[in-house]
């Protein structure tokens, strides 16, 4: 069998995909990148029985241990947009020199994003990860997925906070997405890793199959809570004059409004999915993810 290392496994997606295809695979077989060793995280899947490698996105020599012997790599972006430019180029080139056969990342569904649009800065690593594999020579899997569900949910606040303002407040306009949630992208990329030969140089868009605006996640939430929930689309002050005076850090306010302009815009519109053939069903309805959150 061969061996396959998943990274980003103390993180929400790569610890669901872990899990996921554990059941799939003896443990043996198995291994996880995980940065500190004796974080409660990483002592937690050792303790699942997973094979424990310790590595950084940022230290080349590090990563080049840790892919010691490994087949197949499930890559899981980096969370710090702004260094993960290089730190996806480390994790590439050591994964060729380590001789790492197959390589899957979990890159970004896009609709044209131009090099001057907001989200362009955060978006682009994904574009040029994309790039480096494929010009690795190193078989690859490109598992482009849409804004999770639970991006939804980092928008609007607790169920307690969007029921104090009664209102979602975003400059979203009329843009729809076509949101997915993670678990069911860890559970499509757990299911394709256990044959890595059946997809080899392919690239999937793991988008959800409803395309939805915020208005229409407004009047979901107005279903679930038995309460009447707005629709408010600021232009972009009025956002960040309005977040600012509530205390939002900026940094969270600059996050919101790059990804607020570019819904507007359309890039998280998805025409098509692989998803749901991956998965065998239909993938969670958007309400029903809500549900779960705010029910
Ligand atoms: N599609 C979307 O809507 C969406 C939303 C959010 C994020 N994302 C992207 O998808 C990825 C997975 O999402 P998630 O929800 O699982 O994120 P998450 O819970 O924040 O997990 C990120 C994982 O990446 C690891 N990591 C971060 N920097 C690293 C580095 N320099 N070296 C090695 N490992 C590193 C983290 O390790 P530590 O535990 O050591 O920090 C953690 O295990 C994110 O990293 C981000 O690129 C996508």
């Amino acid at each position: 069998m061969s061996k396959i290392l998943i990274t980003g496994a103390t993180g929400g997606l790569g610890s669901a995909v872990a899990t996921l295809f554990k059941k799939q695979a003896p443990s043996s077989d198995i291994a996880v990148l995980v940065r500190d060793g004796n974080s409660e995280k990483a002592l937690r899947l050792a303790g699942q029985g997973f094979e424990t490698r310790i590595g950084s996105y940022d230290d080349k020599d590090s990563l080049l241990k840790a892919f010691d012997g490994v087949d197949v790599l499930y890559f899981v972006s980096g969370s710090d947009v702004v260094a993960r430019v290089p730190q996806h180029q480390n994790v590439v080139q050591a994964a060729k020199e380590a001789g790492v056969d197959h390589i899957f990342y979990t890159s970004a569904s896009l609709n044209d994003l131009s090099e001057d649009a907001p989200l362009y800065g955060a978006m682009s690593a994904h574009i040029q990860t994309e790039e480096w594999i494929k010009a690795s020579g190193i078989k690859y899997t490109l598992l482009r997925h849409n804004l999770y569900s639970e991006v939804i949910a980092m928008f609007l606040g607790t169920k307690e906070q969007l029921l104090a303002g009664k209102t979602v407040f975003l400059p979203t306009g009329s843009g729809r997405t076509a949101f997915v949630s993670r678990a069911e992208l860890a559970e499509a990329g757990a299911k394709l890793l256990a044959r890595p030969s059946a997809h080899v140089n392919k690239i999937y868009e793991l988008n959800g199959n409803e395309k939805i605006t915020f208005a229409q996640i407004a009047g979901y939430l107005s279903e679930i809570s038995g309460q009447e929930i707005g629709y408010v689309s600021p232009d972009v002050k009025t956002f960040e004059d309005t977040l600012t005076k509530y205390g939002v850090p900026a940094e969270y306010i600059g996050m919101m409004t790059v990804f607020g302009l570019a819904i507007a815009d359309g890039v998280f519109d998805a025409p098509t999915t692989d998803l749901d053939k991956i998965l065998g069903r239909k993938s969670q309805p958007v309400a029903e993810f809500l549900r779960t959150v705010y029910g």
